[in-house]
């Protein structure tokens, strides 16, 4: 065996969701978005598939998709930081300011990369419960180099409160708060209004979901302008391509779109949270792209087997016992098809 390093040998990896390429299966088990992507974004890649651009190097800090963020965002450019994905950007994050036996936290239930990025990292990874009703803890641990927040959180679609992320923000200073909003598209508010008075937040987003990319991979940070010169050296020099860039400043750019498509998935994230319920599950209110079910009178990871034995994929998750699964709102039809194998099954 190669000396691989033994924090590497020991972890066991992050396993993310199935990707089932059967085209007859209904998909709704990695929060993907069930629309198209924007006609522009279709538009943008062909016209980056002619002349010279596949044969040049893209822009190493993504310029033009900054300026497009910097606008529809109301945010400054220079404090925009792409990444290829979301998940890229959370990397960085963690190389930057974790050093090796150092402490990240976050919240638990949540967003199980962290621990998987802790653990690469060879630093400690320590998860402090949400309560009850998802919200967080009056004390926080001391130390901590970073603090990830999922918001709104997965698996429960949950939020908290702006003014409870600023309190956070403020107990863990000056470490970085990275608040992952990977799905506030979907919720009413966001933390970008903070981040002028909260020094030490970091707010990241992606395309994968709200803007229907999660294969073209693009996702950002928006901070400090001044930590992001910094996390620029982190980062791959080209670690978006030419076609992604090209598709994510499309998207962005086509906020008709986008509100139209989020529009629709709102209505059907009603239906799904009025209708699941009359069919024996408890649905956690959820202002992201997904619903966490979780049920009384039985385990749902035979349900969990029992829909993909029929071709509908949901996301079981188990947290050391307290499992349920987390279903992704698809469209009408594919709602239609969840709801009848359910009824069929139960
Ligand atoms: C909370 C959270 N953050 C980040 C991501 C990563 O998204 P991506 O790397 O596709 O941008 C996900 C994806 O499922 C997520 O659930």
């Amino acid at each position: 065996m190669l000396p691989i390093r033994s924090n590497i040998r020991d972890m066991a990896g992050y396993v993310p969701g199935e990707q089932l390429n059967d085209p007859d299966i209904v998909k709704l088990n990695t929060n993907e978005c069930p629309y198209p992507p924007s006609p522009r974004v279709f538009e943008a890649v062909r016209a980056a598939l002619t002349g010279d651009r596949l044969r040049k190097y893209p822009q190493p800090l993504g310029d033009t998709f900054r300026r497009a963020a910097g606008r529809v965002l109301n945010v400054d450019p220079d404090g925009v930081l792409i990444g290829n994905g979301s998940d890229d950007i959370l990397t960085i994050l963690t190389r930057a300011f974790v050093p090796e036996g150092g402490l990240v936290l976050a919240p638990t239930p949540s967003y199980i990369l962290y621990k998987s990025l802790a653990e690469i990292q060879g630093a400690r990874f320590e998860t402090v419960p949400f309560t009850a009703d998802w919200q967080l803890p009056t004390a926080w641990p001391a130390g901590g180099h970073i603090t990830f927040l999922p918001n709104p959180n997965s698996p429960s679609g949950t939020v908290v409160p702006l003014a409870e992320v600023e309190r956070l923000a403020a107990a863990v200073a000056p470490a970085p708060l990275v608040l992952d909003e990977a799905y506030a598209d979907f919720a009413d508010d966001n933390g970008l209004s903070l981040l002028g008075r909260v020094p030490n937040l970091v707010v990241t987003r992606t395309l994968s979901k709200s803007y229907a990319l999660a294969g073209i991979r693009f996702g950002f940070a928006v901070a400090d302008p001044a930590v992001v010169r910094e996390l620029v050296k982190v980062k791959d020099s080209y670690n978006c391509d030419v076609l992604s860039l090209a598709a994510a400043t499309a998207a962005v750019e086509d906020q008709d779109y986008f509100r139209e498509t989020r529009a629709k998935l709102l209505a059907t994230r009603a239906r799904l949270a009025a209708e699941l319920p009359a069919l024996g599950f408890d649905v956690t209110p959820s202002r992201a792209n997904f619903l966490w079910c979780r049920r009384a009178d039985r385990p749902v990871k035979p349900l969990y087997e029992e829909l993909k034995r029929r071709k509908v994929l949901v996301r079981y998750m188990n947290y050391a016992g307290y499992d349920g699964l987390r279903i992704t709102v698809g469209t009408e039809v594919e709602t239609d098809r969840l709801l009848a194998e359910l009824r069929s099954i139960l």
